[in-house]
């Protein structure tokens, strides 16, 4: 067998600047396919290259660097939004011909779904119909994107795709993050796929082919949803704006807090996490305010160095990257 994958994933709430770390891993040209392997259009990946922004929803960073970009079978595709994708990275001039697939069992949000989102949302979805969509694949009424005859040259079939004669390395790249995987998030305000290096596997990966894995995180954490987040301390209003922590998808204010680093460590562990980055340093070095909790309790530390070698000694983990935002790690 000669496949063998890495994984990126988010370790918060979303948000943590995937995008970043699997555009910095596709410079190295160690891989022949990225692989987004959950969500649908509810992630916003924003992603800087050569001078130009871009903010992507379905289609993984690896189309920038001329690597097989799939969106996999643990995803659900808006095929509007997949097509608008398409011709906006076609329009920034990007050679993009036979580099973007879709699983052909990955499955479709349709305009129900969408509409359906719309008219209620009690845990602060992003109405983008990730839900009902998923709904439907576990009911057996879904429609995969097989079904769609548009879709047909964008088509692959997984297993085919990475079990060959061929060598494959495939970067796995996750959407939003441990914080908000239904099965390990805070239920139910949590996205409807898996979210962990668990659901990289889902799509034909085996699980002994794994070797890094990239936890991602923020020296901060911010949230996006109806539960009751950010604690009632103006500090946090300084971190949004330094930060500009306001959503990808739908421009609504992130809710901040301190990084939590117990949840950091149960993040890590569940995920398997190899190599850790942890972003946005400049945000707090901007304001001079460095905070962390652990142990419910919140400590406060006099600089940037002090509260890096508390984190340092306290996850035992060897790579450890602290990153700022506009900078590559
Ligand atoms: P859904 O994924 O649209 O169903 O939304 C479920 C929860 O996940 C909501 O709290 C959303 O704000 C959050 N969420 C979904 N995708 C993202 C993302 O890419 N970044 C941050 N939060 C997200
Ligand atoms: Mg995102």
């Amino acid at each position: 067998m000669i496949v063998n994958a890495d994984v990126v994933v988010g370790l918060q709430y979303g948000d943590e600047a995937k995008g970043k770390v699997t555009h910095h891993l596709c410079k190295s040209k160690k891989y022949t396919h990225v692989l987004r392997f959950n969500g649908g259009c509810n992630a916003g990946h924003t992603i800087y290259h050569e001078g130009n922004k871009f903010v992507t929803h379905h289609i993984p960073a690896g189309v920038f660097f001329g690597i097989k970009s799939i969106i996999g079978s643990g995803c659900v595709v808006n095929i509007d939004q997949f097509f608008s994708e398409v011709e906006g990275l076609k329009s920034a001039g990007l050679d993009i011909e036979g580099k973007i697939f879709i699983a052909k069992n990955a499955h479709v949000i349709t305009d129900s779904h969408i509409d359906e989102e719309n008219s209620e949302s009690s845990i602060g979805t992003t109405k983008r119909g990730n839900g009902p969509a998923y709904r439907d694949k576990y009911a057996r009424t879904g429609k995969r994107a097989e079904e769609v005859s548009e879709l047909e040259e964008y088509l692959i079939d997984l297993y085919d795709e990475f079990h060959t004669d061929q060598p494959v390395n495939i970067l796995c790249e996750g959407a939003q993050g441990f914080g908000l995987d239904i099965d390990f998030g805070n239920y139910p305000y949590v996205t409807s796929s898996h979210c962990t290096t668990a659901g990289a596997l889902l799509n034909a990966i085996p699980y002994n082919r794994i070797g890094d894995v990239w936890g991602v995180g923020k020296v901060y954490e911010t949230y996006v949803g109806s539960k009751d987040f950010e604690p009632d301390d103006e500090i946090f209003n300084q971190i949004r704006e330094v930060g500009e922590e306001y959503g990808a998808t739908t421009g609504r204010p992130r809710q901040c807090n301190w990084l939590n680093l117990d949840f950091l460590q149960k993040a890590i562990n569940v995920n398997g996490v190899t190599k850790l980055v942890l972003n946005k340093a400049d945000v707090l070095r901007e304001i001079g305010i460095w905070k962390l909790v652990t142990d419910e309790r919140t400590i406060a530390f006099s600089d940037e160095a002090e509260m890096n070698s508390f984190i340092e000694d306290k996850l035992a983990l060897r790579d450890i990257y602290f990153s700022d935002d506009k900078n590559r790690i």
